[in-house]
């Protein structure tokens, strides 16, 4: 039963799709963040190495809302790895972790896009397709992640 919401079908729709490929950059961002968390090295590890788990965490939690967001739109959530690599907008080429300034480097550039995406797709949300719920759920998420790039960057001045 779809949910009776004053929200257009084909307008959920294009939510669902905004938000789908938004769960597909929070999983690549979560990832790479473990991957950080794993394989930093340097005489600060311990710091880092617990610094990256709280930032992890913190996507587990984004990842989960942002999924179950689609489902209060009356839509189906991604859940495989292969369609979160077929659609995210972040890349993994750039990943040779074995540098942490390259690693902060990297997680805040991505953060920072996400940034980015968030504060087109939040307007168009609220105002193209009148899901003012997403707009104001996008705008948390895009706070959280001004934050987690403020941190990382934070490491690199
Ligand atoms: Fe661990």
């Amino acid at each position: 039963m779809k949910p009776n919401i004053e929200i257009a079908e084909n307008h959920t729709k294009e939510i669902a799709r905004l938000l789908s490929t938004l769960l597909a950059d929070e999983y690549v961002l979560y990832t790479k963040t473990r991957n950080a968390h794993w394989n930093v090295q340097g005489a600060n590890f311990i710091e880092l190495h617990k610094f990256f788990e709280s930032q992890y965490d913190a996507l587990d939690i984004i990842i989960d809302d942002v999924a179950e967001r689609v489902r209060s739109l009356g839509h189906f959530a991604l859940g495989a790895m292969k369609d979160f690599i077929a659609v995210t907008r972040l890349s993994e080429h750039n990943q040779d972790f074995s540098d942490q300034k390259h690693i902060l480097e990297t997680l805040m550039e991505d953060h920072e896009s996400l940034v980015r995406s968030l504060r087109k797709e939040i307007l168009a949300a609220g105002d193209e397709f009148r899901d003012m719920g997403t707009a104001d759920f996008m705008t948390g998420l895009m706070e959280q992640h001004e934050k987690m790039a403020w941190m990382l960057r934070a490491h690199l001045s």
